[in-house]
């Protein structure tokens, strides 16, 4: 049975049994649930025995004139979903439980990444996701927590939120989920126009494109170590086949798997293509994580 739970005090009562006995999953999300999300709750139920999926838009993460007022709250549809993918608790509390003063004095401030990629256009977004989580985590109490790999960016900052907060708490990352065409989910792909839908898959495919480039082009290979303007021109290529195609590239690069720079003195093989790009009112995300095999001479 799927029990909704609105309140912060509620919800610490109705875990206490389950503590010390049971593991217990934390599912985060803003709610307007596809299939994406329900892929979280169910790689969450293999790891614990009761599944909290909490379903708030929290307006800390959101800035000035973006999308909080419009963010799609669609909590009824949501349960039945959820129902019918055996969680165990819904917790859906107010924005005055979750912040009796907002905005709160209090911050949880993730340092240079969170200025970075999607911090570029969205500066305060990272410092409202991980004041929220850090709730999460803190009312919860997980064993385990379950987030997307689309939002690959938000997924580091969390990493480090657990490494520096001293969460005794298991990171799970979920992979993407595409639709046929190789659209990533997500609930912003409801902004996209019929004919923008069409369009939209491009992102992936042009994305898919630079993974294929990255691993087979040998010269890149040999000259990543020492020449990284190679890589450059292959980067903005991409970026010039995606508006081409329709769209505003926000942001694509190639980092680290952990965001970090690429090392033009060291020889990094686990690099990911970042990118988000406007689609008419829709900004969509996409990702890739490639291994580049560099000769070790
Ligand atoms: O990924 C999301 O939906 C949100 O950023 C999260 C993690 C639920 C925090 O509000």
């Amino acid at each position: 049975m799927t029990t909704t739970i609105t309140t912060i005090a509620s919800l610490r009562d109705t875990l206490k049994p389950h503590r010390g006995t049971q593991r217990i999953a934390l599912v985060p999300t803003m709610g307007n649930l596809h299939d994406g999300h329900l892929s979280l709750v169910k790689l969450a139920k293999q790891h614990a025995d009761i599944v909290v999926v909490s379903i708030f838009v929290n307006p800390t993460q959101f800035g000035v004139g973006e999308d909080l007022d419009s963010y799609p709250r669609t909590l009824d549809a949501d349960t039945q979903k959820l129902a019918s993918v055996g969680v165990d608790y819904i917790f859906a509390p107010s924005v005055d439980d979750m912040y009796p003063v907002l905005p709160p004095p209090t911050q949880v401030l993730a340092g240079e990444i969170s200025s970075q990629l999607c911090g570029q256009t969205r500066p305060t977004h990272f410092d409202g996701v991980g004041l929220v989580v850090s709730k999460l985590f803190n009312i919860v109490q997980p064993n385990v927590a379950v987030f997307g790999q689309k939002d690959y960016q938000q997924l580091a900052i969390i990493r480090q939120l657990v490494r520096d907060l001293s969460y005794d708490i298991e990171i799970i990352a979920a992979p993407i989920v595409r639709a046929d065409d190789g659209l990533a989910l997500s609930s912003r792909n409801q902004y996209l126009s019929a004919d923008e839908r069409k369009i939209a898959p491009v992102l992936h495919q042009y994305v898919s494109q630079l993974a294929d480039k990255l691993t087979q082009a040998e010269h890149i290979n040999e000259a990543s170590a020492t020449d990284l303007s190679i890589l450059q021109s292959l980067i903005d290529d991409s970026i010039t086949q995606i508006n081409d195609a329709g769209f505003k590239v926000d942001y694509l690069e190639v980092r680290r798997q952990d965001l970090q720079n690429i090392s033009n003195t060291k020889q990094d093989t686990a690099l990911v293509i970042v990118t988000a790009a406007w689609l008419g009112k829709a900004r969509l995300l996409d990702n890739q994580q490639v291994i580049v095999k560099i000769p070790m001479s």
